[in-house]
Parts: structure tokens; sequence; C-alpha cells
């Protein structure tokens, strides 16, 4: 199942924050909310596939859910506004009980906040209802005023609020001290909302610089597979189908993979697509790798190297000596003949792209595992 987002046949290895998601959606159905849930990793690794999976295992306890993935372009109050209007959809009824009617109300207020021309209709007469006044223009206000009266109202329902939100690196600096300071009102006075946000491995990072009680918060690390999650990852979908992996085959796309789930998921399949019969071979392991090599190149790293300029191309080559390990932004420079001030908007655009983050302060590295070794395929 390689692809961005696309759910695998089985999801191997993320057991603890599952777990840990689990605990918490319980806890705040009986009273208790807990802090956010981060989850951080590189690309390929499997965060929107897991902060689906919350998704999921929020609704199959019919709790009240947001997705959304954060852009540059786009402000967090649309988005997050957009992504509720579902749920609020969902729980409009005329029987609908008191804080629903609150709630719906103070949506419509939010939506108006950022939006002067559409209109929410719930069907619903809101007329007599209390609520309302989301539109200060202030996030903080706004958000918290509809986050608490939706949460309340979910309670009222049996429920809870999740909000999830995904490449959370794209949020500014004043969006992220919101959601921070959001949720640990929320945490304090127990309103049933739990967050969980998704996003690069610099997204602790810009957190605790946006906000210092962030230190609470539960920081999830998602990394690639160990390796006999990397085995099940592949075995697995294969086992359903009745199909099975010689060893050799198994070991040899396992270890072409460096164990990242999205590699593993090209490479199976690639093997899986030149295999005959019920048995996959090291000659189709071997045939899968160099096809699934070569789609990877024109994809996933390719749609990713055309997205930069030739300047930017320039500081990504000079990053590559140390492949998927990071350097200093000072090499990098002196490496181009640079200084380090001429190149701070290239390493700044980079950064805004998603392709570097600075993993310590004065380091820069690749978000893109193997990304070192596709430039250094790539001619002049
Ligand atoms: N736990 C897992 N077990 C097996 N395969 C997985 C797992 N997690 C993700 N994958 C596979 O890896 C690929 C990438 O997953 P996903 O899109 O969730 O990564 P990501 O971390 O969100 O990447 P990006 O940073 O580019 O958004 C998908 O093909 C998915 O099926
Ligand atoms: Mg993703």
């Amino acid at each position: 199942m390689p692809g961005a987002g696309r759910k695998p046949t089985a999801l191997v290895g993320r057991d603890d924050a599952l777990r840990a998601w689990g605990v918490a959606l319980r806890r705040a159905e009986r009273g208790t909310t807990d802090q956010p849930m981060i989850l951080y990793g590189l690309r390929g690794v499997g965060k929107t596939v897991l902060i689906t999976q919350l998704r999921h295992d929020a609704e199959d306890r019919d709790w009240w859910v947001a997705q959304v993935e954060a852009g540059t372009e786009r402000p967090l109050r649309e988005i997050l506004g957009e992504g509720l209007y579902e749920p609020l959809s969902e729980i409009s009824r005329p029987s609908a009980g008191k804080r629903v009617l609150r709630a719906l109300k103070t949506a419509l207020s939010f939506k108006a906040s950022y939006d002067a021309t559409g209109n929410w209709t719930f069907g619903v007469d809101l007329s007599d209802a209390a609520g309302g006044g989301a539109d200060t223009g202030m996030l903080a206000t706004d958000l918290r005023m509809i986050l608490k009266d939706l949460s309340l109202a979910a309670r009222e329902a049996g429920v809870g609020l999740a909000i999830l939100i995904d490449e959370a690196q794209d949020l500014d600096t004043e969006e992220l001290t919101t959601l921070a300071v959001i949720a640990q009102a929320a945490a304090q006075d127990n309103w049933p909302v739990l967050f969980a946000l998704a996003g690069l491995p610099s997204l602790p990072q810009t957190l605790a610089e946006a906000k210092s009680y962030t230190e609470r918060f539960q920081f999830i690390k998602v990394e690639r597979l160990s390796e006999s999650d990397a085995r099940a990852a592949i075995l697995r979908p294969a086992e359903g189908e009745g199909v099975s992996w010689s060893t050799e085959a198994l070991e040899h796309v396992v270890s072409h993979s460096g164990r990242y789930p999205y590699f593993i998921q090209q490479f199976g399949q690639e093997a899986w697509n030149v295999a005959e019969g019920l048995r996959i071979g090291l000659t189709d392991a071997k045939l899968g790798v160099v096809q699934g090599q070569s789609q990877l190149d024109n994809g996933f790293f390719r749609s990713r190297w055309d997205r930069t300029t030739a300047a930017e191309k320039r500081y990504l080559r000079a990053m590559c000596p140390e492949g998927d390990a990071g350097v200093g932004s000072g090499e990098v420079a002196s490496r181009m003949g640079k200084s380090l001030n001429q190149l701070g908007p290239i390493r700044a655009r980079l950064i805004h792209k998603g392709l570097i983050y600075a993993p310590d302060h004065g380091i820069v590295a690749f978000t893109v595992p193997g990304m070192a070794g596709f430039i250094d395929r790539q001619i002049e």
C-alpha cells in the first residue's frame, strides 16, 4: 500500500501510541482530560496513517471528530472551522439538547469570524439558543469558545470531541501557542476534548518555543519499524492472501527498505507484482526492490526535488555527503563558498517547504529518508 496516508493492510509497531490514545479516550469519557499527543517523525514514516487510526478509534466510540491538515497557505481558524462542519451537522436536529443548540450557535458565529459570505445552516432554529460570540477576531478567544461549547455538548451526549491536526509544523507560532493554551485550559477544567498533532521532527521544538507548559504534552516519536515489525508488515498482508515469502526474499526487502514504512510498502508491492504463484522468492524480491526504487525516484523523491529552485538544489546537494545524518549549516555554507547569512533565506525556504529541518542548533538534516541518495543519483 505505498502512498501518502494510505492505510497499510497491517498497521504494525504503533501499539504504544494506540494504547495511550485509547486510555485518553476512556479517561475523558469519565471526566479526566489528558494533555495533547504529539506525533513527530520523518517523511513517509507513518504519521498520517497513525493519526487517521486515532480518528477511527475515536469514531468507534461515537466521538465527534475533526481531522484536518495544516498548510502554510491557510489559517488554522479556517481549516478547523471546515473540519468541524461535519461533526456539527451530524449533531444538529430539532430535538437536540440545550448544550448542542448552544454549540451550534457558537459555531455559526465562529464561521462568521472568518467567512462573511457562506453561512452554515444546520436546519434548526437557533434564535432562542444561548451561545454565539466566537467572532471577536481573536483566535484564542474564538477557538476556546467553540471548543468549550462543543466539547461540553459532546459530554451531554456521553462522548467527547477529538481535534486531530496533521502537518502541524505548518501552523504558525500564534496558532501553536493558542492550541497549547486551550489544551491547557481543557485539561484544567476537564472539558472532554483531546488533541493530537502530527508533524515533522521539528514539531516538539517549535511547540516548546511557542509555549512553556508544552512539556506536559505526550510526545511520541514515530520511528521506522523494528526488524520484526518490518517483517510483519510484509508477511501479514501476504498471509491474508495465502501467499508466502522465502526467508531470503523477506530479508532482502527488509534490509533495502531501511525499515521505513513507505519503502517497505513500495518494495513489497513491486515484489508482489512480479512474482508468480503463491510464493515470493529472492529473484522476485530483487526485481521488486529495483522497480520499487525507480517508482520512488519518480514519485516520492522527485515530487519534492521538482519543487525546489536551482539555488535550493545546490544547497541540498551540499548537504549530501553526510547522507541522512545532519550537517552543520556553517559547513554547508563553506562548501558552497558563501557566508551563513547569505544562505539564511535558502535554508529558511527549504525548512518552510518541509524538506529539511534543524535537529539541533546550527544543524540541518533532510526530513525525507534517503533523499541524499536520490540527489546523488541525479545528474547535475
Ligand atoms: N505502521 C505501519 N506499518 C506498515 N506500513 C505503514 C505503517 N505506517 C505507514 N505505513 C505505510 O507507509 C506509507 C507512508 O505513510 P504516511 O503517509 O502515514 O507517512 P507520513 O509520516 O504521514 O509521511 P509524510 O511526512 O510524507 O506525510 C504508506 O504507504 C503507509 O501505508
Ligand atoms: Mg503525512
